[in-house]
């Protein structure tokens, strides 16, 4: 954050700026992972959906900072390219024996960004409450419900279905 902090209400738009541009580099990432990944793979389309809903949770922190009359967008969050670098490191350009590994480590480097944004979903509507921002929090909440419910749904496809797939490829060494 350049130049000084004056207030929480403050705190709270670069909390939005943050996520905004955290989701951006997300949603890059998650189409990029989509694209890379066996075609026709069911995660190959949950890539695709989470793509399009953290560009859908972008237009609301864009509104959410017009109501303040604020951008969200502008920031840039060097975290979440930290973890975008290793998330393409490892499903871009490694190499698997079998791509249910690749599949394995999609999910993983996928869940570390998710849980990045629900961190900040979390702080900013605890800001919001404070803050009296009614209609914010409202917004907040949901984008963190939704969120943790994504997270939820690749848990399940990689303990029900990408783990066992995975570590199967290790049998047929
Ligand atoms: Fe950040």
């Amino acid at each position: 954050m350049s130049g000084t902090t004056k207030s929480l209400k403050d705190l709270y738009i670069h909390e939005i700026k943050d996520i905004h541009s955290a989701n951006k580099q997300a949603a890059e990432t998650c189409g990029m992972f989509a694209r890379k990944l066996p075609e026709g793979s069911p995660l190959v389309q949950k890539f695709q959906q989470s793509e399009k809903m953290i560009k859908d949770n972008n237009a609301e922190l864009e509104k959410l900072a017009e109501r303040h009359d604020e951008k969200a967008s502008g920031m840039h969050c060097k975290g979440m390219e930290g973890l975008v670098t290793e998330g393409k490191k490892h499903v871009l350009h490694s190499d698997y024996t079998d791509e249910a590994l690749r599949e394995a480590t999609a999910i993983a480097q996928f869940q570390r960004m998710t849980h990045y944004a629900l961190a900040g979903y979390g702080t900013a509507n605890a800001y919001a409450k404070q803050l009296g921002d009614h209609q914010g929090s409202k917004a907040l909440q949901g984008l963190l419900d939704e969120g943790y419910e994504g997270d939820r749904a690749f848990t399940d496809m990689a303990v029900n279905c990408i783990n066992e797939q995975a570590a199967e490829a290790n049998e047929e060494e």
